[in-house]
């Protein structure tokens, strides 16, 4: 069984995918950190020389990949959802939590970030608004969720180890 997380940027799935790894002692996986390293080379990179469809295969794959793993922590991007092939791969892995924030959330939490190329404008809190607005039937489709907004990564990292422990039995 695998545990993985979903969620537009900024909700905490990075960290809170590595907190959690440690402590259900599996290992922590990023799809992100796996594409850039089968690319070679950053996202934002990928996204201006090969663009984003590109980047969404090379995504497409390594989902399909790391599902096929065991026992491990999937962060994955926040784009995954996008696909449904990639949302039921993930699925049929182990157990997928959509973790969300409000906008203004995910602005402060972003807004030193320059490495989210969909984030690269000017005005970041429409950009949000909008491409939330776009996505939010994908992410309603992962039926678990948390909403991170007013909590501590701890506290999110526990909510989800109880939900995954009780998933698994
Ligand atoms: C993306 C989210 C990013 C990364 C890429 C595209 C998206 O991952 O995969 O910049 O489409 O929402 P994080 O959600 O980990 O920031």
């Amino acid at each position: 069984m695998n545990l993985v997380l979903v969620g537009f940027m900024g909700t905490g799935k990075t960290e809170v995918s590595k907190e959690v790894a440690e402590r259900v002692g599996m290992r922590y996986l990023s799809i992100d950190k796996m594409i850039e390293e089968r690319e070679g080379m950053n996202i934002n990179d990928i996204f201006k020389e090969k663009g984003e469809e590109y980047f969404r295969e090379v995504e497409r794959d390594i989902v399909k990949e790391v599902s096929c793993m065991d026992s491990v922590v999937i962060d994955a991007g926040g784009g995954v959802v996008l696909n449904n092939e990639n949302i039921e791969n993930l699925k049929s892995s182990g157990v997928v939590i959509c973790l969300k924030a409000r906008p203004e959330v995910i602005l402060h939490r972003m807004r030193n970030k320059t490495d989210r190329p969909l984030l690269n404008v000017r005005d970041k809190l429409t950009e949000i608004n909008e491409v939330l607005d776009s996505r939010r039937f994908c992410y309603d489709k992962i039926e678990k969720s948390i909403d991170t907004s007013d909590l501590t990564i701890d506290e999110v990292a526990e909510q989800v180890r109880v939900i995954f422990k009780s998933l698994i039995g």
